[in-house]
């Protein structure tokens, strides 16, 4: 009999407590104070008022046991029903206001560099080139040998590429993947190569020390200069719009004979000469030219079968003249008020 009501003493404790934690307004409160304490059915006060029929011997004990349970209820419930009024009153004072604007979403965009790669490499694919990738970390023989270029020339100089040890370095162009995809596949290929390259430039204006190429290779039976000028002015009308020309100057680059560096009428003033093109009407977009036979020859390609044609452009160079950027490295400062000039 003691035992079954020093239990119940208890489970009405846990109970009650329970209830008055998850009550959150004055109403539940109070139903919670007559369940337990209700002077005519609460089931603590019942306990209490049967008291003086108990035993004398378990009289006091039990009495004192549901004392205790009374006077912890009646504490928690004081104490809720205060915490309940604060926070009514600090609603009342700082109000749910539903006429604040909304926090706007922000949404991340391309960067414009990787922009104009996806771009370059979208209308090559449509003209029939697949993209291929290649090592940054590249060995002397792809980056310079294979391309025709040999190592005493200034390109190959500690003081203009980055050696990680050895004959390895950060490839100073995206050129050596010609090599690596023309050794693993016979012709004909049309690759494009987007990738990045490093050299010993100091920043500026101008420069970056880490910055993006294009490369593109063509070879198969017959290709000739006719076809490289074809694809590059088809190229430029699509990436620079109808309007666009392109004019090719004879230039010298060890991995291709002929070669040329192609420019591109100004995009800014149509070729009549602005501060943009600096009065020339004109801006350099790439270099290019025939793939030497010496390529040829360090590939295992036949050269008196195989003719090709190769070109080199460099996105972040070209994002500057296609959105008016006047420093390159803005590219890489990763300032939002430059970024979302280009939000798509
Ligand atoms: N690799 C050259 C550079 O980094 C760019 C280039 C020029 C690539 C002519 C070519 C090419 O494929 O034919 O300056």
């Amino acid at each position: 009999m003691t035992e079954a009501l020093l239990e119940e003493l208890s489970r009405l404790e846990r109970e009650a407590l329970a209830a008055i934690g998850a009550a959150d307004h004055d109403d539940a409160l109070e139903r919670v104070r007559v369940e337990y304490l209700g002077r005519k059915d609460g089931r603590v006060s019942a306990i209490l008022r049967g008291l003086g029929a108990l035993a004398p011997e378990v009289r006091p004990k039990i009495g004192a046991e549901a004392n205790r349970v009374r006077d912890v209820i009646r504490d928690a419930l004081a104490w809720r029903t205060a915490e309940v009024a604060a926070r009514t009153q600090r609603r009342r004072e700082a109000p749910l206001d539903l006429t604040l604007p909304g926090r706007a979403e922000w949404m991340g965009g391309r960067h414009p560099v990787t922009r104009v790669i996806d771009e370059i490499s979208a209308i090559f694919a449509s003209l029939g080139f697949t993209r291929a990738r290649g090592p940054e970390a590249e060995t002397e023989w792809y980056n310079f040998v294979a391309l025709n270029t040999p190592l005493d020339h200034p390109a190959a100089d500690m003081q203009a590429t980055l050696y990680v040890h050895g004959r390895v370095l950060l490839r100073s162009h995206t050129s050596p993947v010609q090599v690596r995809v023309m050794e693993r596949y016979p012709p004909p290929i049309r690759i494009i190569v987007p990738g990045m390259v490093y050299r010993r430039d100091a920043a500026d204006a101008s420069h970056l020390p880490a910055f993006s190429q294009i490369e593109g290779l063509a070879v198969d039976e017959g290709i000739s200069f006719v076809d490289l000028k074809a694809m590059l002015a088809e190229f430029a009308r699509r990436f620079f719009g109808p309007a666009a020309r392109v004019r090719f100057r004879p230039s010298f680059f060890p991995f291709t004979e002929p070669s040329a560096e192609v420019d591109v009428s100004c995009i800014i003033c149509n070729g009549t000469g602005c501060p943009a093109c600096k009065g020339t009407g004109w801006m350099e977009i790439m270099g290019a030219g025939m793939v030497d036979p010496a390529v040829f020859e360090a590939v295992g390609y036949d050269p008196e079968r195989y003719t090709g044609y190769a070109f080199g452009m460099g996105p972040h160079r070209i994002a500057m003249l296609k959105y008016g950027i006047p420093d390159i490295r803005m590219h890489h400062e990763n300032d939002v008020r430059f970024l979302s000039q280009f939000a798509e």
